[in-house]
């Protein structure tokens, strides 16, 4: 099947060209909003060391969202289960900014993946790390084998200024209990995170411990264990494309995680890890073309979980 990835990339990326103009870049983000809605890039590394790219896949974009798996990822090594008494891990159901539910279940955000719940997890990450950004920049590093990968600091600047409903949600949950640091120091760590700047080939070489029972395929070191790996791929499932995760498991069938950027990483468990984007967003702040290329690389290629 390795063969045949690049071709069937190559074949994808001509089915989703007529939809590249159909979604909506985001804006609410204003350095977003200059992010051409041509680019289409996508990259696959499987679980035996090997990659494969197409399109715009060395170039770097706004991870946004996807970095809510990362944040996860080194909260959950740190504290373990631990973290369950402070985010549900039930979808939501609601937008990834929504407020409404915070109220109704006093502070405790439904999952980690929505907004309010990576707030949370960012929380965590500032008590149990004495240099939270550098040590996120590391781990990234770490797991994507990229030594140059940063933060872009106008992204992080222009979400500080407009990041009005992170702030609700921020200061709602504080005044729940369910953050030990001020609420400014919370978000500047959460806007730093959402703007790490990563390519296709970047995230999915980083995404691809999910899909090797938690060791690296760079250097089998291991990044989490096998029943984490399985826990955070069920999480993806269930809560990692917000109210589109039923749509996106019955079009792909795959755990997967979308950021705003435009972004969108899948694991297919045992094989590989998969990296699409195209900018433009659907009406869920998902990448429009990005889940139909995932769609077309499930259905060719037979490998959804399902
Ligand atoms: O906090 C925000 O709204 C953005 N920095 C991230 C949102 C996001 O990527 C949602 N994904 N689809």
């Amino acid at each position: 099947m390795t063969m045949l990835y690049q071709d069937l990339m190559e074949k994808i990326r001509k089915e989703v060209k007529p939809l590249l103009n159909k979604g909506r870049v985001a804006n609410y983000i204003p350095p977003l909003g200059g992010v051409s809605p041509d680019k289409f890039g996508m990259a696959i590394c499987t679980v035996n060391g090997e990659t494969f790219t197409c399109g715009d896949a060395e170039e770097p974009f706004s991870i946004q969202s996807i970095s809510k798996v990362i944040t996860l990822t080194m909260a959950l090594n740190k504290l373990g289960a631990d973290i369950w008494e402070r985010t549900g891990r039930e979808p939501s159901g609601n937008p990834f900014n929504s407020l409404i539910q915070l109220e109704y279940e006093k502070g405790k955000p439904r999952n980690p993946f929505i907004n309010a719940g990576a707030i949370v997890v960012a929380d965590m990450i500032l008590d149990e790390f004495p240099e939270p950004q550098q040590s996120l920049l590391e781990f990234t590093r770490k797991i994507s084998g990229n030594t140059h990968i940063s933060f872009d600091d106008v992204v992080a600047v222009a979400e500080k200024r407009f990041g009005h409903t992170n702030r609700a949600l921020a200061n709602f949950i504080k005044s729940f209990g369910n953050l030990n640091n001020e609420v400014e120091e919370v978000l500047d760590f959460y806007f730093h995170q959402c703007s790490i700047t990563m390519t296709c080939a970047d995230l999915a070489q980083a995404f691809t411990f999910l899909a090797n029972g938690g060791k690296s395929a760079l250097d089998g070191s291991e990044i989490v264990g096998a029943s984490t790996a399985k826990r955070i791929n069920a999480i993806l499932l269930t809560c990692g494309l917000y109210d589109d995760v039923g749509d996106f498991a019955y079009r792909v069938g795959l755990p997967g995680k979308s950021g705003v950027g435009g972004g969108i990483v899948a694991v297919v468990p045992g094989e590989l890890a998969v990296a699409v984007w195209s900018p433009g967003l659907n009406e869920h702040g998902n990448s429009l073309a990005g889940v139909k290329a995932l769609e077309l690389f499930t259905t060719y290629a037979g490998n959804s979980i399902f």
